[in-house]
């Protein structure tokens, strides 16, 4: 979603905007644009599409100067188009701002500012709020600022620069991520903690409802009524593999890094799992969004099996604020990659605000999601930039298997303990196996060329297997823009074995051995209606072969471990299905990597 990059130095600062927002491009965006101020005045240039579009303006123009901001739009008022683009001038020009967020009473304050005599340039809600400033200006750019915040309501984090101000970046921030970090003369402002992580060494994660300045060597900050508030700074954790590398596709490079991120994990797991969180708990409920969903899913499932005393639940971010779960007996495990997705934050600051016990698995340090738990995992994957989340995935799987082992182990009776401990040492050896199933990438990226034209894909499976299921037909759809479904095997025949007819392809994954005969029985039904058979497995089965098309091997684990493996194919052959049918990968459209709107 939308990013901000800013700069504030003794030079030059637009070229390292513009490096500040190509990194973001991974966010997910339609327009980028850049202001700077020089000689008293400020300019600025924005394109819709891509920032090669913006570099293009950017090298016709002669834009430069500092302080500098610059922004990634992913529209939500007004098309993806060059007005609609970030950043904004007042009506006098003497301010620039770029926001991230929602203004829910722009129109009122349009209205407003209209009968002021102010005009607006485009269709956004982000505009009234520049105006805003200028309406409040009066010699002071901070309290304009401090009076125009306090009569937004939405979501919103804000870079502004001032004509009248030469060495400062104002911000303010609500419900919206921004980052400061200062280093060697020059202070930035960021949206997300990786856009500063290879630039500063500490970094200071604005909370809600503060507001300041940035200036080459200082921060100064303050909450809305302007009562002045002590920076807190926290180090930062240093990603040293952000570049691309030999790789095509930033997605293609973290498939290959999952055995190592997962490794991470679980040593990350270890070193800071706090075993108290369990102290008082009758009843755990997962919470995220999409792929940290399903991550919550598969958890669900095995403690459902290995603790059967414990009730648990998994729900999607969305829903869970409707949801009424008694806070008394409850640990609330909300799952993200990114630490800033808007549903989710929403549901832990819902939890935190009735009194609820939260333990988040997270993969962002300093993201929103993690300073506002009690108790936090890192999922220590590194940066994901690919917009499709894989090894973040794997690597939420590996903690939260951890996690329900340690949990089985304090719940149940001491006769299961020797599965346990022999199911915790087989996950440490996870790595290996992860390994070797990323060696069928050359057999999946045949079938993916093979089935590039399919219209349609119904994944199945049943227990573990479906929750892998869902999350192979999420990640197909999202990049490659395949239609597709995940069913539980038993459920195709009430109703959507109709779909099924020659030459529709299945992707079976079929990793418990227990339902391996009831799943060939579902692979006869749509077998015997034309379709075509992708089987993912680790068994050698006369049956299984018989009916399948293709099968995937995969490596044995233990059926617990399954889906941390089984979904390694999966991954691949949407990539490279994207890849045979000429998508995106990294930035597929109208998606971004951290949906900071509810
Ligand atoms: C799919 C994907 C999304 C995210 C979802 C939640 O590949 O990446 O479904 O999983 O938007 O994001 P986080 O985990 O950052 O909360």
């Amino acid at each position: 979603m939308c990013g901000i990059f800013g700069c504030v130095g003794s030079s030059d600062c637009v070229g390292e905007v513009f490096n500040g927002l190509s990194f973001l491009e991974y966010r997910g965006y339609d327009s980028s644009g850049i202001a700077a101020l020089s000689s008293d005045s400020i300019h600025l240039v924005k394109k819709k599409g891509r920032v090669a579009a913006l570099r293009s303006a950017l090298f016709s123009s002669s834009l430069s100067g500092s302080p500098s901001i610059g922004h990634t739009r992913w529209a939500t008022h007004g098309a993806p188009d060059d007005s609609n683009a970030h950043p904004f001038l007042s009506d006098d020009s003497s301010f620039a701002l770029v926001h991230n967020g929602v203004i829910e009473n722009y129109l009122e304050l349009k209205k407003f500012l209209s009968s002021y005599g102010f005009s607006f340039s485009s269709e956004t809600d982000s505009e009234v709020i520049v105006n805003l400033i200028q309406y409040f200006y009066n010699g002071d750019t901070l309290l304009a600022l401090s009076e125009t915040v306090k009569r937004l309501k939405g979501s919103f984090a804000l870079a502004v620069i001032s004509s009248y101000d030469k060495d400062k970046i104002f911000f303010a921030k609500k419900d919206n991520p921004l980052v400061l970090g200062l280093n060697n003369g020059v202070g930035y402002v960021c949206s997300d903690y990786p856009g500063l992580s290879s630039r500063v060494d500490k970094c200071v994660a604005l909370d809600d409802g503060t507001l300041g300045f940035i200036s080459p060597y200082d921060i100064a900050l303050f909450d809305f009524s302007l009562s002045p508030l002590q920076p807190v700074f926290t180090h930062v954790i240093k990603d040293d593999n952000l570049s691309i590398g030999h790789y095509e596709h930033f997605m293609r490079k973290e498939i290959d890094e999952i055995p190592e991120a997962v490794s991470r994990a679980l040593n990350s797991y270890y070193m800071s799992f706090p075993a108290s969180v369990f102290d008082g708990i009758n009843r755990i409920v997962f919470i995220g969004c999409g792929t940290a969903l399903h991550a919550g899913l598969v958890a669900k499932r095995l403690l459902r099996e290995l603790s059967p005393s414990l009730d648990c639940y998994a729900e999607s971010s969305g829903e869970f604020v409707f949801s009424d779960f008694p806070v008394n007996g409850t640990l609330f495990v909300p799952v993200s990659q990114s630490g800033e997705t808007a549903d989710t934050l929403s549901a832990v600051k819902k939890i935190k605000s009735s009194g609820g016990k939260i333990l988040a698995v997270c993969n962002v340090p300093s993201s929103s999601i993690v300073r506002e738990s009690d108790n936090v995992i890192l999922t220590s994957a590194g940066t994901e930039i690919a917009v499709a989340s894989t090894k973040a995935y794997n690597c939420q799987l590996a903690v939260l298997t951890a996690f329900c082992l340690d949990a089985a182990k304090y719940f149940s009776s001491d006769e299961n303990i020797p599965f346990i401990d022999s199911a915790l040492c087989e996950l440490l050896a996870i790595p290996s196996k992860l390994k070797v199933v990323i060696s069928c990438e050359n057999l999946v990226s045949l079938l993916a060329e093979k089935y590039s034209s399919a219209q349609s894909v119904f994944y199945l499976g049943r227990g573990l297997d479906f929750c892998v299921a869902c999350e192979g037909s999420l990640k197909l759809k999202e990049i490659s823009y395949v239609h597709s479904e995940a069913y539980p095997a038993g459920e195709l025949k009430h109703g959507t074995l109709a779909l099924i007819e020659n030459g529709v392809l299945v992707i079976a994954v079929i990793t418990q051995r227990l339902l391996l005969d009831k799943m060939i029985t579902c692979l006869a039904e749509v077998k015997s209606r034309g379709a075509k058979i992708i089987a993912v497995s680790p068994f050698s089965d006369d049956k299984l072969s018989a009916l399948s098309d293709h099968i995937v091997a995969i490596p044995a684990v233990c059926d617990i471990l399954t889906p941390i493996v089984s979904v390694v194919p999966t991954q691949l052959f949407a990539y490279f299905s994207a890849l045979y049918r000429g998508c995106d990968i990294d930035k597929p459209r109208n998606l971004a990597k951290s949906v900071t709107v509810e």
